[in-house]
């Protein structure tokens, strides 16, 4: 047994401080997203947006290097959890960041719940993930499905429509973007007369556009996104529709889509939390940014990928980059305001962003925002014990 006098723990002591702070490896970043399939456009913004942020500042954050770990999760939530698990246990990241799909993130928040680590989801809707599932280890810097089915809600029934239809993917975003729309139309005295779906992801639109012409609703709401979103809207026009029954989209409808759609999304009425017409010095700045490093767009998946890298930034500032010292990092991002593109917006009580809903109209090549949906809507993240 070693015993160490006062006098020689007090020299000791003193070398200790006077030694500079170990090195800091890089923080190690798992980048969960879809590279392949309908949602892969989505994806590649999503990571763009996330490492614009990162070169902003310096290429670190929290003062921190970063490196990273890719995977691919195809949107497949029956891969999910296993290539999660990968993550979390053979490559010990030490923050993930995924998903775009709701029934993939869906399973990610079950393994960071389960693992403690630490998940930022950039995109996926699932109102469950700040809901039942909810932890202080996960954060979500896009929205939940409900927020953006229910702002296209309400401004189809500011434009007075009382007979709508909807059609959409029947999986988690598509069945609960639907249900927030319908809750607000029918807050404002409108019924909605059939609900459509088709599995996740085809894109065989053909016999409930025929469905559509023989209902002949007032109006038509719809969820689709990435190149499934592309193929309805220029189906839809095709079909002979846009010209007599109106279609109303959550905004995934046209973002990021507008150069395949054409002229088929020219003046498509959707709302969003972004608008990439929105005229801000800060989303202009943002946006002048991201085309000269990305040579491309961004679109609100980049916004997203952006924002989730912003919401690190605070919680590892707050630590001095010790991902270990959890509970600091998530006070900090608990409190954070984050100056988005999209405009300013604060995190809920259950993690997730408490933001404006746009009223949004394609001209040209942009969505121009025309107006706000919703001021500072929250999702009340109904059976959240945290
Ligand atoms: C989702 O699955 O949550 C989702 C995918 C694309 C756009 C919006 C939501």
């Amino acid at each position: 047994m070693h015993h160490t006098t006062p006098k020689a723990a007090a020299v000791l002591a003193a070398s200790l401080c006077a030694l500079p702070a170990p090195a800091q490896e890089p923080l190690k970043i798992g980048l969960m997203l879809p590279y392949t399939g309908t949602f892969a456009g989505p994806g590649d913004m999503v990571e763009k947006g996330f490492r614009l942020f990162i070169e902003e500042q310096g290429g670190k954050l929290g003062g921190r290097a970063v490196t990273f770990v890719k995977v691919d999760d195809e949107s497949d939530p029956s891969k999910a959890t296993d290539n999660m698990n990968k993550l979390v246990k053979r490559d010990n990241v030490d923050v993930i960041v995924g998903s775009v799909h709701s029934g993939v993130a869906t399973a990610m928040a079950r393994v960071a719940k389960e693992s403690g680590k630490l998940l930022v989801v950039p995109n996926a809707g699932a109102d469950a993930i700040t809901g039942p599932m909810c932890a202080p280890n996960i954060f979500r810097t896009s929205f939940s499905n409900w927020q953006t089915g229910y702002a296209p809600g309400v401004v189809a029934g500011k434009k007075g429509y009382k007979r709508a239809m909807t059609i959409t993917w029947n999986y988690a975003a598509g069945n609960e973007m639907v249900k927030g729309f319908t809750e607000a139309f029918e807050k404002s005295g409108g019924q909605v007369i059939k609900h459509l779906t088709l599995p996740f992801p085809n894109v065989e639109f053909q016999a409930l556009l025929t469905e559509i012409a023989a209902q002949k609703p007032e109006v038509v709401y719809a969820f689709f996104a990435g190149g499934g979103a592309v193929k309805f809207v220029k189906d839809y026009d095709a079909a002979g529709l846009k010209a007599t029954i109106p279609l109303i989209g959550s905004g995934f409808l046209t973002d990021g889509t507008l150069q395949g759609q054409g002229s088929s999304a020219q003046g498509l009425v959707t709302a969003l939390h972004y608008g990439d017409g929105l005229e801000t010095p800060r989303n202009t700045a943002f946006r002048n940014k991201f085309a000269v490093t990305w040579k491309a767009n961004p679109d609100v998946y980049a916004v997203q990928g952006y924002d989730a890298a912003q919401l690190l930034n605070v919680g590892l500032a707050a630590v001095k980059g010790d991902v270990g010292k959890r509970d600091g990092m998530v006070e900090a991002m608990r409190k954070a305001t984050i100056d988005s593109p999209r405009g300013k917006f604060t995190i809920s009580p259950q993690h997730n962003p408490v933001q404006d809903l746009y009223i949004r109209e394609v001209k040209g090549e942009y969505n121009v925002v025309t107006g706000v949906a919703v001021k500072a809507l929250a999702d009340a993240g109904r059976g959240c014990r945290m």
